[in-house]
């Protein structure tokens, strides 16, 4: 088993159902260390009872997480394949958001026996109706709405609040609801910055001198680019930082005072809500018992109240983007 990419909360559950439910039925489970990087470097132990107890609603990943890939980074399935025969390894249960389900699923196309977990704050994997991680990252930046409300409200600005979610709107739309932002902005749908800024005017027009905008970080700015600093470790495009050129076009358009503030890793740190530890439980439990039996080449998914399994590469081929349904439910409210 192992964890790749972004680490979320509920990871640990996950890990811990993972290892329970397999021990049951008298099954070693093999922890890989910083996703496919201990795969290839042989990084790997094997995990007791007793090393998951308590894991339920701790944050992080206790096997640690990485972006390497053995495709990106190596030499595909012969990096992995001297790990995997030295400790007798029969399938790999891999706990990954997009990019690490789409490598699982390219390593299975190549004979991987693999069962895939999703799990990411951004909520855009296909087939499963949620991913572990979403739902906690969701409560975060609502408890920060709730805050910066208040503050926003004394000095009478505009909070402009930028959330994780890469290419898709799902935690802002989302958030913003529960949190009754005024405005969200999102990638999947065209910002129209001087409408914008008329409604913040008509607003505080009306008497509501603050508002509260929420942008996910993959929105192009006024500009129309998206933003990022760089590239990470793995060369992988670091987004973020849009919300200051979203505030800074706001106060042009309104002349009124506009702060950005970043919420970054806050979304992914710390203790699970209970639906998290839910979710990576009872999706843990599921991946033991199919890779138990023998049934590969297929990731967990949560449909309606029943965790099922639907096809690994289906899934990976249906990214799952905000859809305009939600969107509209979110951003009834700019009054
Ligand atoms: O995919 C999860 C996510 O948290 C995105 O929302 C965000 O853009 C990205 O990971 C950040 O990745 P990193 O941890 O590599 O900076």
């Amino acid at each position: 088993m192992l964890t790749a990419g972004g680490d979320c909360p509920g990871l640990n559950a996950a890990i811990r159902a993972v290892v329970t439910r397999a021990g049951s039925d008298g099954r070693t489970v093999i922890g890989i260390e910083e996703g496919w990087s201990g795969l290839m470097e042989g990084r790997v132990r094997p995990l007791s009872r007793d090393d998951v107890r308590g894991l339920v609603g701790r944050g992080g990943t206790v096997l640690g997480t990485s972006r390497r890939d053995p495709y990106v980074h190596g030499d595909g399935y012969d990096s992995i394949r001297e790990t995997l025969e030295a400790n007798e390894i029969e399938a790999v249960v891999v706990i990954g958001g997009d990019g690490s389900l789409r490598t699982a699923s390219q390593l299975g196309k190549e004979g991987l026996p693999v069962v895939g977990v999703p799990k990411t704050i951004d909520n855009d994997i296909g087939l499963t109706d949620v991913s572990i991680g979403f739902h906690t990252a969701v409560q975060i930046v609502v408890d920060a709405i709730d805050r910066l409300a208040t503050t926003a409200d004394s000095h009478n600005r505009i909070m402009v609040i930028e959330v994780m979610g890469r290419t898709t709107g799902w935690i802002a739309a989302v958030a913003g609801m529960a949190g009754g932002a005024q405005a969200i902005l999102v990638p999947e749908v065209d910002v129209d910055f001087e409408d914008l800024a008329q409604r913040i005017i008509a607003r505080h027009e009306s008497g509501y001198d603050h508002s509260v905008v929420v942008v996910a970080e993959g929105t192009p700015g006024p500009g129309g680019d998206i933003s990022a600093t760089g590239k990470d470790q793995f060369g992988f495009t670091r987004i973020g930082g849009v919300c200051h050129t979203v505030a800074a076009e706001i106060e042009r358009l309104t002349t009124y005072e506009a702060r950005p503030t970043i919420l970054g890793y806050l979304q992914r740190g710390g203790t699970p809500t209970a639906f998290d530890r839910i979710l990576g439980t009872r999706m843990g439990v599921k991946a033991a018992e199919l890779a138990m039996s023998g049934d590969t080449g297929v990731m967990v998914a949560a449909r309606g109240n029943e965790i099922v399994a639907v096809g690994l590469d289906d899934a990976v081929e249906a990214p799952r983007h905000l859809d305009s349904a939600t969107y509209r439910e979110a951003s009834w409210f700019f009054a």
